[in-house]
């Protein structure tokens, strides 16, 4: 059985996936928040800047899945420190205690300043930040690219679209990503034989999506949000512009919620 620690385990996915993944693997949650983990999953509460107290929580790991972190536009201070130093130390972390692979939460933000292709847009891409948030998480990518060239670590940065039970939006529709196909995706990166650095999207098989699919890991998403279309919210225009929707227009560096 592969052993996954799950940072962030406390948060929306880190409790959908550590709920999903007990059994199938042997999990260890990592999270500054208190809470109660699903029957046979390991409760650690640590923040993420303690590299002594993330190396020990790497040790004895097959794969890192690190979620924990700022989700949204916040202070630059905060996001340098909690999305970028904190992914350094897991990063280091990982190096220091023989991980051989991290899964990074990236997000569509990285990219939010693309536009819709004719042909889909490969993850690949460069980055287009809409955010300080989504510049953070650019500069996620980046680092896990370095740690893979230099060190010989598998990293794989997921640029997540709409984690939503159903899409909010109208602008969420082609960039959803379903709580099962979630799951989906980060099974395939834990079990994947691929090696080396990768980015990845990480939204469902929308038929309105424009983003490229990357069949090589073995994910084969099954959700469209076509089927749930109807239950989102009208978007003005503005939010179809880009692929970072209404993110492309809030104030740099003010928190959300
Ligand atoms: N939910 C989405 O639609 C979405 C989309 C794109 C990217 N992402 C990324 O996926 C990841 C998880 O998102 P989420 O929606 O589950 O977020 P969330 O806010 O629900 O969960 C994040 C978790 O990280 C923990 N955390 C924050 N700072 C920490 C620290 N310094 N030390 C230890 N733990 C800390 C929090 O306690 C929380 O439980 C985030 O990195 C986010 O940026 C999410």
């Amino acid at each position: 059985m592969r052993r996954v620690l799950i940072t962030g385990g406390a948060g929306r996915i880190g409790r959908l996936l550590t709920q999903r993944f007990a059994g199938d693997y042997a999990v260890r949650s990592f999270d500054v928040a208190p809470h109660e983990p699903p029957d046979g999953v390991e409760a650690v509460r640590g923040v993420l800047g303690d590299l002594d107290a993330m190396v020990e929580a790497c040790a004895g790991v097959d794969a890192v899945i690190h979620l924990a972190g700022i989700p949204s536009e916040a202070l630059w201070e905060d996001l340098v420190r909690t999305n970028l130093d904190g992914t350094r130390t897991v990063l280091e972390a990982a190096r220091l205690a023989g991980v051989p692979k991290v899964v990074l939460a990236s997000s569509i933000h990285a990219a939010g300043f693309r536009s819709r292709t004719a042909t889909p847009l490969p993850a690949w891409s460069a980055p287009r930040p809409d955010t300080f948030y989504g510049w953070t998480k650019a500069a996620m990518e980046s680092l896990g690219s370095l740690y893979s060239d230099r060190f010989g670590l598998t990293v794989f940065a997921v640029r997540i679209g709409a984690f939503q039970e159903t899409p909010w939006t109208e602008a969420d529709v082609p960039i959803w990503l379903s709580p099962d196909d979630c799951v989906r995706l980060f099974r395939a990166l834990v079990d994947t034989p691929v090696t080396g650095f990768r980015v990845v999207w990480g939204v469902s098989a929308n038929s309105s999506g424009w983003l490229e699919h990357d069949g090589e890991i073995g994910y084969a998403p099954e959700s469209d949000s076509e089927n749930v279309a109807h239950l989102a919210e009208r978007s003005d225009g503005n939010a179809h512009a880009h692929l970072g929707g209404m993110f492309c227009d809030i104030p740099l560096g003010k928190p959300r919620w």
